[in-house]
C-alpha cells in the first residue's frame, strides 16, 4: 500500500497532534461544480454515474483538483442499500429520490433480505478500490452509509418527506415491525461498511440525516441503538491503522453524550450547536466535525472568513476538530466561495 502523504484528517479524528485543522465538505462532489454536471451528463443520470467506476472515480477527484481538501469521500449515495434490497431507486428530475416499490406492508418487510455487499453492490466496492488507486496516498478516503432509521424513512415513505407520517405511524403503531426492518438494515450497513473498509475506505461516516425528527426517547430506541450496533460490528483496523467512525445526526445536539458513548471516534455537528460547548460536554471522548451553516457560502468572502474563524475559535486550541459544514453543500453555491472557505480554514487554523 502507498504511504499516506496527508493524514491530518485521520489524526484529528483520533485526537492525535496535527499541524492545522483538517477540512473536507459534505457533498463536496456535486452539482455546484460545473465539471460534476458535465460528468453526470456523460453518464446520463445520477445512478449511472454511481455505477460507472471510472466516472464515480472522476467526480470524487473533482473537488480535490480545485481545493486543497484533507479527505476524499466515495461518490455514491446512501440509498444504494434499499436499491440492492429490491426497492427500485430512481431520481425524478428535480424531485429527489423515489422508489418503485416502497414498503407498504408487513409482508414487504418480512421478505427483505440482508444485503451481501460484494455480490449485490460490487459497483460500490469497485469504486472504493479505484478511487484509492487514483488517490495514490494523497489524502484518506471516507466510506459512508445512511443510518438504519434514515434509510427506513425513505423506504417506508417511498421518497423524501416533510413530516415522516408513514414512518412515524409505524413507529408508534407497529414498533416491532419497524424494529424488524431496522435490524435488517443494521446488519446490511455493517456488511456494507466492512466491505468498503476491506476495499480501501480509511474512515467511515454514518449519515443519520433524519434522526433529529424523532422524540427524545424514540431517537435512542429507533436510531441510536442501531448505530451503536453498527459501530460495534465494524472492522476497527485496516492497513495497520485504526479506521475511525464518525456519527452524524442532523438535529442531534441533544444527544451528543449518548452518541459519544457508542464507541465511535467522532461526532458530526450541525450548525445549531456551539462547537465549543459540545467540546466541553464530550471532553476527550470523541473528536468533533463541523459545523458551519451551509448558507454562509452564499455570502461574501469577508463573511465566510469571519464565520470560519468564529467556529475555529469556539473549538479552541489542540487537535480533535475536523472543519466541515453542518450539512451538505447545496447546488447554488459559487465554487469560488468554497475556495475562500478552504483557504481561510487553512490560514486561520489555531492548532
Ligand atoms: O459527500 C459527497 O460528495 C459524497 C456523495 C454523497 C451523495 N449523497 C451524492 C449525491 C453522499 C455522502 C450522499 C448522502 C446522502 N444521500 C444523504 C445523507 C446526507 C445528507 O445530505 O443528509 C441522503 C439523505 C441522500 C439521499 C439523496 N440522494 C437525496 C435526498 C438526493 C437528492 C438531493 C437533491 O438535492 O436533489 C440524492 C441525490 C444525490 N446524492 C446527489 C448527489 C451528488 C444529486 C444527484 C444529482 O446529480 O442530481
Amino acid at each position: 500500500m502507498t504511504k499516506l502523504k496527508n493524514d491530518r484528517f485521520l489524526r484529528a479524528l483520533l485526537r492525535q497532534p496535527v499541524d492545522r485543522t483538517p477540512i473536507w465538505i459534505m457533498r463536496q462532489a456535486g452539482r455546484y461544480l460545473p465539471e460534476y454536471r458535465a460528468s453526470r451528463a456523460t453518464a446520463g443520470d445520477f445512478m449511472s454515474l454511481c455505477k460507472n467506476t471510472e466516472l464515480a472515480c472522476e467526480v470524487t477527484m473533482q473537488p480535490l483538483e480545485r481545493y486543497p481538501l484533507d479527505a476524499a469521500i466515495l461518490f455514491s449515495d446512501i440509498l444504494t442499500i434499499p436499491d440492492a434490497m429490491g426497492l427500485g431507486l430512481y431520481f425524478a428530475e428535480g424531485e429527489g429520490p423515489k422508489f418503485h416499490k416502497p414498503l407498504h406492508s408487513a409482508a414487504d418487510i418480512e421478505k427483505l433480505e440482508v444485503i451481501d455487499t460484494f455480490s449485490d453492490l460490487s459497483y460500490v466496492t469497485d469504486a472504493v478500490a479505484a478511487i484509492r488507486r487514483e488517490l495514490n496516498g494523497r489524502v484518506p478516503l471516507i466510506g459512508f452509509s445512511g443510518s438504519p432509521w434514515t434509510l427506513a424513512t425513505y423506504m417506508i415513505e417511498g421518497q423524501s418527506s416533510r413530516d415522516f407520517s408513514r414512518a412515524k405511524t409505524m413507529l408508534y403503531q407497529q414498533p416491532e415491525l419497524l424494529h424488524q426492518l431496522l435490524d435488517k438494515l443494521a446488519l446490511s450497513v455493517i456488511d456494507y461498511l466492512n466491505a468498503q473498509i476491506a476495499s480501501g475506505a480509511q474512515a467511515v461516516q454514518i449519515f443519520d440525516t433524519w434522526g433529529g425528527v424523532l422524540s427524545h426517547a424514540a431517537y435512542r430506541e429507533f436510531s441510536l441503538a442501531y448505530m451503536e450496533k453498527i459501530v460495534k460490528g465494524l472492522t476497527t483496523q485496516a492497513e495497520g491503522r485504526q479506521v475511525p467512525v464518525i456519527l452524524f445526526t442532523k438535529g442531534g445536539g441533544n444527544w451528543l453524550l449518548a452518541m459519544a458513548d457508542t464507541g465511535c471516534q467522532a461526532l458530526g455537528l450541525d450548525w445549531t450547536v456551539n462547537i465549543g460547548d459540545a467540546r466541553r460536554l464530550v471532553g476527550d471522548r470523541v473528536a468533533l466535525q463541523g459545523n458551519m451553516d451551509p448558507a454562509v457560502l452564499r455570502s461574501s468572502p469577508a463573511v465566510i472568513e469571519r464565520e470560519a474563524e468564529t467556529i475555529l475559535q469556539a473549538f479552541g486550541d489542540g487537535s480533535g476538530h475536523i472543519f466541515n459544514l453542518g450539512h451538505g453543500i447545496t447546488p447554488d453555491i459559487d465554487p469560488n466561495n468554497v475556495k475562500v472557505l478552504v483557504e481561510a480554514v487553512q490560514s486561520i487554523s489555531v492548532c
